[in-house]
């Protein structure tokens, strides 16, 4: 695990998408885990300039979503699917068949789940797996007490992260309680965790995660045991962690060949 410390988030997400930019040169088929919340929208945002300055080709790529909630009627402004299409595979020439999300309408949400599991596996498996991080330590919408093994399933929100979404609701009882989101197992499979976590109010989450044990308690824990996280933080999301000037020293003094 690589924690990168970085005075803001323009910082940051000029350093995610420089890997989501050397991943696609390298592999213009390449399979990329999306995640949504606040956190990556700043690097899509820097994906989708240089799509439009630099002509960055997404044509040929893959993308699976983390998460969905259960129940929102299909095209709700709010449904993850429609949060990708919007912040980010509609501003650059992602196919929109090649863009795939947990389904939270099925009929049979366990034959759902397996199926999404069998796409990705069917990719060839995430390439590179954005993350970004609740304030309680979940990732994707695997809340505290996940199974470290889960595949994607369905979830029960716990009531803080369900007061931290309202925000993008008209109000608190409009936010689902039931979601499908990829497991612990499932983002672990990834060949490379990206994770973003920014301000104040996830420095505990971001100090359970890259120092406390790995747990169930904080699921983002799991990422210890991940081959290859980068943990991209800005100051005061690093402002709990006991070993930041030994992150600041390892990643000042990285070789430049070697990227994130
Ligand atoms: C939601 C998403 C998570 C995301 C989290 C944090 O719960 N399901 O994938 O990481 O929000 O969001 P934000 O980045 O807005 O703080």
């Amino acid at each position: 695990m690589e924690v990168v410390i970085l005075p803001g988030i323009r910082q940051i997400a000029a350093l995610a998408a420089d890997a989501v930019e050397s991943l696609l040169r390298r592999k213009p088929d390449a399979v990329l885990g999306l995640a949504t919340g606040s956190s990556p929208l700043p690097v899509y945002d820097e994906l989708a300039r240089r799509h439009e300055r630099g002509g960055l080709d997404f044509s040929r790529a893959y993308g699976f979503t983390l998460d969905e909630y259960v129940g929102l009627e299909p095209g709700h402004p709010e449904s993850y699917s429609e949060v990708i299409r919007r912040d980010f595979t509609s501003r650059v020439n992602f196919d929109p068949q090649n863009v795939r999300g947990p389904d939270g309408n099925a009929e049979d949400i366990p034959a759902a789940c397996r199926a999404y599991e069998d796409a990705i596996r069917a990719r060839g498996g995430v390439d590179l797996q954005l993350l970004g991080l609740g304030t309680d330590g979940h990732i994707g919408f695997n809340e505290p007490g996940s199974s470290l093994a889960s595949r994607t399933r369905i979830k029960s929100l716990i009531e803080q992260t369900r007061r931290d979404n309202a925000r993008f609701f008209r109000s608190l009882d409009e936010v689902p309680h039931h979601v499908v989101t990829q497991g612990l197992g499932t983002i672990l499979d990834s060949r490379h965790a990206v994770l973003v976590a920014t301000g104040a109010q996830k420095a505990q989450a971001v100090h359970d995660l890259v120092e406390g044990p790995v747990a169930a308690i904080c699921p983002a824990s799991v990422l210890q045991l991940h081959p290859h996280a980068s943990i991209l933080v800005d100051e005061a999301a690093a402002s709990s962690l006991k070993l930041a000037d030994y992150y600041r020293h390892t990643h000042d003094h990285k070789p430049a060949w070697q990227g994130l």
